[in-house]
């Protein structure tokens, strides 16, 4: 886009999300065009995207197979009601996404995004158990510095206190949350999974005291929480809260938003700490973040009560109107080929030494408080200044922006997690940046 097309905008009537509007609109970051690992900005030089877009381009920008899909998709079928109708790409989709999934999860409720799946799924844990007849169990717990999405469910089990303080008006009201995992004294710079923290699990056999079991519908976790500045789970964690809702009875939700699709070196998080939720929310990778869609996973038992409590007619009254859309459906067929056609996950797995080694190699960087990483993501803690916390984060984000490099930063954390399809070469060139960039940072 020539700049003077560029310096044309108008930036004021879009209201931006989770953006400082004002500031934004002072100073600008605009990109135009991407390609495999890098942005194109408005000036014309490349950005090299160390975050896969907003987590989600798992194979790299402007793949032309995902691109073909959505062109020839649009020209046949360009929509059509998923509501007592259907389309083959849709049908297609559900299937190989419950072939991927570990285990009995084997039935797949399409929805557009990462909130709408974790609502969704909250719905269908409600559904579950009026289905079964027990109407009681209509708790949620979630997590603390938990991400699931900004709709009032996803908020409500969620545990980031300024998302939910904004709108502690209106949240769901039976709701508890389990102790985060993340606990500097203990982990700090753990290459992995940190093995203390496991016994963090047990809180919840603390909430089924308290509450009674037989009033608790679902836990849900990230298995790997990415947001709130990349917590890989303790060793055993996830094990234990699997153990712990198996023996009450409860359903254990595995958000896998951001870890699903290779990310961790495995189609799922949940395959590669070898444990099968309940429920699975997934968005994100499905399409490459090319075309907006999520999906809740369910396991057979949940899917057959469900259907078979009523005797004919909806079973679920729930669904959107872009549910299973032709567009999104054709994008996932063309993203799940390509991850299968070049191995990305088994790729992705591959660079995890490397990239771990990486990461560490900024442990003698100034203000560095603590390092993590688990398959292709990686946490950076900085010392936040005092007075200002988030101030050095954003700094760093904007300073990688002007040197080419795309990171995300949550406050004063750092969070990396490239498109899998990156080189070595790319390894050392976010981890140089980033080094040069947080000695500057003072
Ligand atoms: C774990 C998790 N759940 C839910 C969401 C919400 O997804 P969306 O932004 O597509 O609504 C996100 C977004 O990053 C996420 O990381």
């Amino acid at each position: 886009m020539p700049d003077a097309a560029i310096a044309e905008l108008s930036l004021e009537p879009y209201w931006m999300p989770f953006t400082a509007n004002r500031a934004f609109k002072r100073a600008p970051r605009l990109v135009v065009a991407a390609r495999d690992m890098h942005y194109t900005a408005a000036d014309g030089r490349p950005i090299l995207d160390g975050t896969a877009g907003l987590w989600c381009v798992n194979a790299g920008h402007g793949r032309a197979p995902i691109v073909a899909a959505i062109a020839e998709q649009a020209a046949r079928l360009d929509y059509a009601t998923a509501f007592q109708m259907g389309n083959p790409q849709t049908f297609r989709l559900a299937a190989e996404v419950a072939a991927l999934a570990p285990g009995d999860l084997d039935h797949v409720f399409f929805v557009n995004s990462g909130s709408e799946a974790v609502d969704t799924a909250l719905k269908i844990a409600l559904a579950y158990f009026q289905a079964r007849g027990e109407p009681s169990r209509a708790r949620f717990v979630g997590r603390l510095r938990g991400y699931h999405g900004v709709g009032f469910g996803g908020i409500s089990v969620g545990g980031i206190e300024p998302i939910r303080k904004a709108f502690a008006a209106q949240l769901l009201p039976h709701v508890d949350h389990l102790p985060h995992t993340h606990d500097l004294a203990h982990n700090a710079f753990t290459r992995g999974q940190p093995a203390w923290g496991a016994h963090l699990a047990d809180d919840l056999e603390r909430l089924v005291g308290q509450r009674g079991a037989g009033t608790i519908a679902a836990v849900i976790v990230e298995p790997v929480a990415g947001s709130t500045g990349v917590l890989p789970p303790p060793q055993g964690y996830l094990e234990r809260l699997r153990a712990i809702c198996d023996r009450h009875g409860i359903l254990l939700i595995f958000d896998e938003v951001i870890t699903g699709f290779g990310r961790l070196g495995a189609a799922f998080a949940a395959e590669r700490f070898g444990i099968v939720p309940d429920l699975m929310t997934v968005a994100k990778g499905i399409t490459n973040g090319a075309v907006p869609m999520g999906a809740v996973l369910a396991r057979r038992g949940i899917y057959d009560t469900i259907v078979g409590s009523v005797p004919s007619g909806v079973e679920l009254f729930h669904g959107y109107t872009y549910s299973g859309h032709p567009l999104a459906a054709a994008a996932g067929l063309a993203t799940l080929k390509l991850y299968r056609d070049e191995g990305l996950f088994a790729r992705a797995a591959s660079l995890e030494p490397y990239w771990e080694d990486a990461v560490h190699s900024l442990r003698t960087v100034p203000r560095v408080m603590d390092l993590r990483s688990l398959g292709l993501m990686a946490g950076i803690e900085l010392e936040s200044r005092p007075g200002t916390p988030g101030a050095r984060g954003f700094e760093a984000f904007v300073e990688c922006f002007n040197r080419g490099l795309l990171i995300r930063v949550t406050g004063d954390t750092i969070a990396v997690s490239p498109p899998l399809i990156l080189e070595r070469g790319h390894i050392d060139q976010i981890f140089g940046t980033l080094a040069e960039v947080l000695k500057g940072v003072a």
